[in-house]
This record gives structure tokens, sequence and C-alpha cells, in this order.
């Protein structure tokens, strides 16, 4: 009886061998080829990995291509070896720290390289988090500032019902998200007419006693300038000599990258009193596929010890300071991988590459009568060229780089800035390590024959829709 009731479960193996057959027959021609992808439910029997692959990739030819992608500050190229890294290590969970205690140590590695390439001091512990992103890396920060902002509130005997965070309208939207997320009044203070960043004329009437911190953007997403840190840093000086102790945190999700090697002299980290947190994505000019960011402390005395929390069920009693847990250890070997594979001089070097192509395709975009090239001047600049179609042309920017993704499938996005300067629709082109000086050329030339084609067309009919708008990438 018993075993009647086992031979009742055993799988006919028979049958399943005839359905699978079946399907293999089918799956050759038929299957997803004809019909559509499946788009809502697990289908019924699975088919061959050629299949299944040539579904996925004949999707990807409809994406565009990342290489033409110049709307993104995240790396679109690496070499074989830092693919093979990130390949080789994809099976690793970076969480495991008691199993791979290597991947943990060579993580704590990067943030001590970066805390000293920004100039911390001392700490051969630095304390710091490998994180997902920039993004998870400024909710972290933006925490410890709200921690340590609540216990200095609680042992002067005053309230915490009502922190705010102190920044421009010129941050990337992760900011607003935090304050949404975790309770905190967002004190975003608009761009003066004219103006792309702010400084401390801007920042310092909205500080007050419930201020957790104030937020300085180093390369924005909107221009890739830097807000006015020094002078920042001196307001809040002043501030904490009259007994406001406000800490700055540095959003230097692109910029933390790239300055220290195109402009060693801009102090704009650590060695600015006021800065106690960075956050840095490695996955844009730390040269490494997403995703991989990073949080740097100036010191121990940023991270309370109430965001920490110990476990011990992986094998070892470990502290973690994160908000996602497991994750693969690739990005964060990858950031390694590059950090000793380029040294100092490698990057200085993909910098001026970027730099000098960025002048370039500048220069030839300004040569150009029916648009405004945005040169800061001496002032420091991420690798990217702002332009404007000027006004008196009968077309948009909308519409230029409708023809530029129509020529040769370039992503050149058109946006407005932020508020108050929203009147003011700016193209941004990146020119990352793989915009060699021929695709610079290329691109220049389709600007020229895009522009006499528009310029003959005259006015567009009808409204036409954005191609590619918004600058949160
Ligand atoms: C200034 C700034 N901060 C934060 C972010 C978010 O970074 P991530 O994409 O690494 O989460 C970005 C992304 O472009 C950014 O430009």
């Amino acid at each position: 009886m018993a075993d009647d009731k086992k031979a009742d479960k055993t799988p006919d193996l028979e049958q399943v061998r005839d359905v699978a057959e079946a399907a293999k027959a089918k799956m050759l021609a038929e299957t997803f080829f004809t019909t559509p992808a499946p788009d809502h439910e697990i289908p019924a029997h699975g088919v061959d990995p050629r299949a299944a692959l040539e579904v996925l990739q004949s999707e990807m030819m409809l994406d565009s291509r990342p290489d033409k992608n110049l709307a993104t500050f995240v790396t679109t190229w690496m070499e074989p070896e830092g693919r093979q890294v990130i390949s080789e290590n994809l099976h690793r969970n970076y969480i495991d720290h008691a199993e791979y205690p290597r991947t943990a140590e060579i993580s704590k590695r990067c943030v001590r390289i970066l805390h000293n390439l920004f100039h911390g001091e001392g700490e051969p512990e630095a304390p710091g988090a490998a994180c997902a992103g920039s993004s998870e890396a400024v909710m972290l920060g933006a925490l410890a500032m709200k921690w340590r902002w609540k216990a200095a509130r609680g042992k002067a005997g005053k309230s915490d019902a009502k922190p705010n965070l102190v920044y421009g309208a010129d941050v990337h939207v992760v900011w607003d998200k935090f304050c949404r997320y975790f309770d905190v009044e967002p004190r975003q203070v608009n761009l003066p007419k004219g103006k792309t960043t702010v400084g401390p004329e801007e920042l310092r009437p909205q500080i007050d006693e419930n201020t957790i911190g104030v937020v300085a953007v180093v390369g924005t997403t909107f221009t890739g300038e830097c807000d006015d840190v020094e002078g920042i840093d001196r307001m809040l000086t002043e501030l904490k000599g009259e007994g406001l102790d406000v800490p700055m945190h540095i959003d230097g999700a692109s910029g933390g990258f790239v300055f220290p090697f195109t402009h060693p002299d801009f102090a704009w980290d650590f060695r600015l009193e006021s800065v106690k947190s960075v956050n840095v994505s490695g996955h844009k000019f730390g040269l490494v596929y997403p995703g991989v960011g990073w949080l740097v402390f100036r010191d121990g005395d940023q991270l309370p010890e109430d965001l920490v929390f110990y476990e011990d069920y992986l094998g070892q009693k470990d502290a973690t300071f994160t908000l996602n847990f497991s994750g693969s250890s690739s990005f964060i070997l990858a950031q390694y991988y590059i950090l000793i594979r380029a040294g100092r001089s490698g990057f200085e070097s993909v910098m001026r590459a970027m730099t000098m192509n960025r002048d370039t395709l500048a220069r030839e975009l300004a040569a150009e009568d029916s648009l405004t090239v945005y040169e800061p001047g001496d002032r420091p600049l991420l690798p990217l060229v702002i332009a404007q179609v000027n006004d008196d042309e009968p077309f948009t920017g909308t519409d230029l780089v409708g023809e530029l993704a129509r020529r040769r499938g370039w992503l050149v996005p058109a946006y407005h800035l932020p508020p108050d300067n929203q009147d003011q629709q700016i193209m941004r082109m990146l020119v990352k390590g793989n915009q060699t000086r021929e695709m610079v050329e290329a691109l220049t030339a389709d600007f020229r024959t895009s522009i006499e084609y528009l310029r003959k067309r005259g006015p567009a009919k009808g409204p036409k829709p954005n191609v590619h708008t918004g600058h949160h990438y």
C-alpha cells in the first residue's frame, strides 16, 4: 500500500520526456518567434538555451546602443580584463564576509584608498561603505547626519521632531527621495536667475537649529559644474563659531573620480573642515560598469553606532551598515582592479583624454552660429558639453536631438534647467573614455547636417514628442 502511494507520486518520466520532445520540436521554429514573448506568466515548458538567448538578444536590439548614449554618466566600456573580473565573481555574494573575507578586505581597501584620495587624515580603518551606487551611499550618508543631529538634540534636551536638510535645486533627485523616504523636510533653494549652482548666499537663510546638514554637489547632473563648496565651508565655519554646528555632505557622484585628477588643487573634499562625508559612484568616472558606489566618512565619529547592525548568521559576528544585503562582489572587485590597473597616472591620462575630446567637441559646436556652447572658463567642469539652440532659430533643442537620433542613433538629452531657470532648454553630451576623436568628429558632422536640414525645413508643423529628455542618469 505504502509502495503504491509512492508509485503514484513518482512523475511519469516517459510522459515528461514526450512533452519536452514535443515542446522542443515546436520550439525550433514557432515558440516565441511567432508568438508574443511571455510577459505575465512563467511558460509551462522551457526552451533550448539558444532559443531563449535569441529571444532576449532580439529584444535588446530594440534598445539603444550604450556606446552612443551621450546622456549617461555611467561607464559604457571596460577592457576585457575588467570584464573578466566581473564575470568570474558574479556568484560571490558580497555580504558573506565570513566566507569571502578577502572580498571584504578588498572592499575596505577601496574605502581607505578613496579616503586618502579625498585628503582624509589618518584613520587606518577609514569608515565607509561599498554601495549599489551613489543613491544608496546618499541615503546612508544622510541617515548618519540625521542620527548625529538627533543625538545632539537629545543631549541638549531639545526636540528632534522637525529635521530639515538644506540644498540647491541643482541636486540629483535622490536627495528629494531621501527626504521623502526618511521623513526630513527638504529645504531646496531655487537657483537665482542666470545661476546654475548655489553658494552660501542661497543656502545660509535656510539653515537653523533643525538642519541635519547641507548638501553641496561637485559635478552637477544638470551642467557638470560645482557648487561654491569653499564659500559654503567658510559660511558653516562661521556658523560653528556662533554655536551652530552643521555638517556638509559632498555629492561627488561624478566629480569624486574626476577632480582629484583634473584639478588636484581644487579643495572640495576633507580639506574643507565642515565636509564630513562624501559619496561617489564607482560606475561613473570610477570606470566600472554599474553598479557600485561608495560612501566615505571623514572619521569614525561620523557613523552613529545606532546605524550599525551586528549579525552572526553567516558564520561570523559581523557589522553591517547598508540598506541592501545580498549583492554580487563583481563590481567592488572590479573597482579595486581599475584602481590598481590605472593607478594615479592612468586616471590622470583617462581624464585628460576625455577633457581633450570634450574641448574639441565644444570648439566645433561653438563654431555653429545656431548654437551657444556653455564654457565655464577656468572653473572645474566634468568632461561634458552643454549647448543651447539660439532663440532666433526655427527649431528647438528637442528637434535637434530628434534629428541626431534619426541620423546615426546618437542619444543626446535636451532638458530644461531647474527653477528659476526653467525657461532655458539645454542639451548635454558626456564625453567619456569610449568617445574617440573619430566619434567626436562624426557627431560634429551630424550636428552640422541636422542644423542645415532643420533650417531648410523651417518651424515644425505641430508639437513634436520628445525623443530623449530628463537629466537623471
Ligand atoms: C550628482 C548625482 N548624485 C547622485 C546620483 C545618483 O547616482 P547613482 O546612479 O550612482 O545612484 C547621480 C546620478 O547621475 C548624480 O549625478
